[in-house]
């Protein structure tokens, strides 16, 4: 069995061009996965396509390259909604990333739905992306945010979520999974709890996309935005669904091309989702490509994605708990693909510089997560992130490059 396993991976990683190289003179492993994945030839042969064979604008032109572009940009839309389980195309809306997808609710649906002294809950565990816009919304329209802790273990305080909420909650908004411990939130209780007040839930699914099989419909979520480039697709692509309840009747985020139904100088009508909400020329390669990357995850299976970097994430987490003075932040029961360490007396960055070196990838810092870094005071933590391609044998190479790190810096 394990041999299999073995053999498939070798297969996988056989795909990823990137991983073949060496740097610093040491075969590259790249452990910096929950902040970019790295792509296979499938996606990149699927860039490489679509300026090669059929560029063109979508959605408008008569012609043969443009019907050609629409028709596969579409098809991708149709795979983003199969892979979430969506309950048509109109509900998925392509976004620049999660990001985007998180500011367009905040603002969309903020102007709809919000009113002065309604509450927004976050979660102190949150990324930037999903504190700032409802902090800008908030202040736009008199709202109070209320943030539901963080315990030790880097687990949210499930019982100061259930006293926090109340009938003033209109949203709540959190990660699925937190990019800087790998915790996979309760998102079902905190769905369930959150709709007896009548609230919305957004998640942000960017690091959960390329580990779980995410299901919108079994959820029950209102909202859920990933990016592409976290589950092996380009950059400045994403995907945000929306109940249509909430679509149909939110303002449009932008204005431009293609969102309209009519423009006469005396106003506007607006396009049927999921245009409404698509102004202006898309990202149309990274759609397509993104599309590639949703038929490569499903090649190579949901179920042995994530049996895969579970193995290779207990393999890691007792590997590290064994170095002394290394301390894993984020040491709850349910993680997907996050290490996240400090090591006594050493900052972060020097250790990720020291791996550097030694052709190990990781990435050093708060990570987008500094209110989070600030309750725990600490600078920041040393993260290595998994993805499907990552070994045991990569988790050897890491070990054995942090006690090197630790005798150069102690
Ligand atoms: N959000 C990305 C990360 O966690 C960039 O690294």
């Amino acid at each position: 069995m394990v041999k299999a396993a073995s053999n498939k991976i070798t297969k996988i990683k056989q795909q990823f061009p990137i991983l073949q190289q060496e740097v610093n003179g040491k075969p590259l492993v790249y452990l910096d996965n929950a902040a970019t994945s790295q792509k296979p030839q499938s996606v990149i042969d699927a860039i490489t396509n679509y300026y090669t064979k059929y560029n063109s604008n979508i959605h408008r032109g008569a012609h043969y390259l443009a019907e050609q572009a629409t028709i596969e940009y579409e098809n991708a839309r149709t795979k983003a909604k199969e892979f979430i389980n969506a309950e048509s195309d109109m509900l998925v809306n392509f976004t620049k990333g999660t990001t985007e997808g998180i500011n367009l609710v905040a603002q969309s649906f903020g102007n709809t739905f919000l009113e002065e002294g309604d509450e927004i809950l976050l979660s102190a565990m949150a990324h930037h992306s999903n504190l700032v816009p409802w902090q800008i919304i908030a202040e736009q329209k008199k709202c109070n945010i209320k943030y539901i802790p963080v315990l030790e273990d880097g687990t949210l305080d499930m019982d100061a979520f259930h006293l926090l909420l109340n009938k003033k909650t209109k949203v709540v908004s959190l990660g699925y999974i937190s990019n800087a411990l790998g915790t996979i939130n309760p998102v079902e209780e905190i769905i369930e709890a959150s709709h007896t007040f009548g609230a919305a839930v957004l998640l942000d699914a960017a690091q959960a996309a390329p580990h779980l099989k995410i299901d919108v419909q079994k959820l029950d979520v209102d909202f859920l935005a990933f990016s592409g480039h976290k589950m092996y697709g380009p950059t400045g692509i994403g995907i945000l669904y929306g109940k249509e309840k909430w679509l149909t009747e939110m303002q449009p985020y932008q204005g431009g091309g293609e969102m309209i139904k009519e423009v006469t100088l005396k106003g506007t009508t607006y396009n049927e989702l999921p245009f409404k909400f698509e102004a202006g020329t898309p990202n149309i390669c990274g759609g397509i490509a993104l599309g590639a990357a949703i038929d490569f995850m499903n090649e190579v299976g949901h179920d042995f994605i994530q049996k895969q970097e579970n193995e290779v994430l207990a393999y890691g987490t007792e590997a590290l708990s064994n170095i002394k003075n290394l301390h894993i932040k984020g040491q709850a029961k349910n993680k997907a693909g996050v290490l996240s360490f400090i090591i006594k007396d050493i900052h972060p960055y020097d250790i990720g510089v020291l791996l550097d070196k030694m052709g190990i990838a990781i990435r050093t810092g708060h990570h987008c997560c500094q209110p989070l870094m600030d309750a725990w005071e600490i600078p920041g933590t040393a993260r290595a992130s998994l993805a499907v391609y990552n070994t045991k044998e990569d988790i050897d190479r890491l070990v054995e490059g942090i006690e090197k790190a630790k005798i150069m810096l102690q």
